[in-house]
């Protein structure tokens, strides 16, 4: 797809996006708490260091990562598990920040899933050129909660398919302060990150935050 209206048009903080049933894209969401969440992934990271964690096949992930809560997502050569110590310190997770769980809380009961407690949030860094290929979220004991998914910097386009890996993607801009949320029916659907453009934004320079809410105990 070339440059065109799909990059160029910033959605309209405020609106509302509905993919399928039970999945939606609230738009701006974030946008308030913007100050406070850049401050509380600096915090993390001085604590739990990004990093490149290798896949089950022996592959360095292009997404840089870290986790916030009383669990963390990890992979290596044993595979993809979550784990309450960060394998890089020995060390617990550093705790999940307020305005981290009260956001995640918050937007998933506007995508009507009320009472989500998020035990796990999983903070994705990309740099120019990193994507996360098509997958599904399925190392979560707690399915029957969301994922809510937290987007800041530079823009992204989230791959948004269905329930079988060969199904048909739609192809969604995600941009700072949007918070895209699935579950119910629509919790297994197969998901991803085209490679990130090249560009600036001024709130996270060279790169896309991205903060991934999980119920995973
Ligand atoms: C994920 O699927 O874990 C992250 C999606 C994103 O970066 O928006
Ligand atoms: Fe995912």
């Amino acid at each position: 797809m070339t440059a065109s209206l799909f990059d160029e048009v910033p959605p309209m903080p405020g609106r509302r996006e509905e993919l399928c049933e039970g999945a939606v894209i609230l738009r701006g969401y974030a946008l308030a708490d913007e100050a406070l969440i850049l401050a509380a992934v600096r915090d993390i990271a001085a604590n739990a260091p990004f990093r490149h964690l290798i896949t089950p096949g022996g592959f360095r992930m292009s997404v840089a990562m870290t986790n916030c809560g009383t669990l963390g997502w990890v992979s290596d050569r044993s595979g993809y598990r979550y784990d309450a110590i960060d394998p890089d310190s020995g060390r617990p997770w550093p705790p999940m920040p307020g305005v981290f769980r009260q956001l995640a809380q918050k937007a998933a009961t506007e995508a009507r899933f009320p009472g989500f407690e998020p035990d796990v949030c999983l903070v994705n860094r990309y740099e120019p050129g990193a994507r996360l290929t098509l997958h599904q979220d399925r190392n979560e004991r707690g399915v029957a909660a969301p994922i809510v998914s937290v987007s800041l910097g530079l823009p992204a386009v989230f791959l948004f398919g269905g329930l079988r890996r060969s199904d048909k993607t739609q192809r969604m801009q995600l941009t700072h302060g949007d918070v895209a949320v699935w579950g119910g029916p629509a919790r297994m659907r197969y998901h991803g990150i085209a490679p990130l453009k090249a560009g600036y934004h001024p709130s996270t320079g060279a790169n896309r935050l991205n903060l991934t809410f999980r119920r995973a105990a």
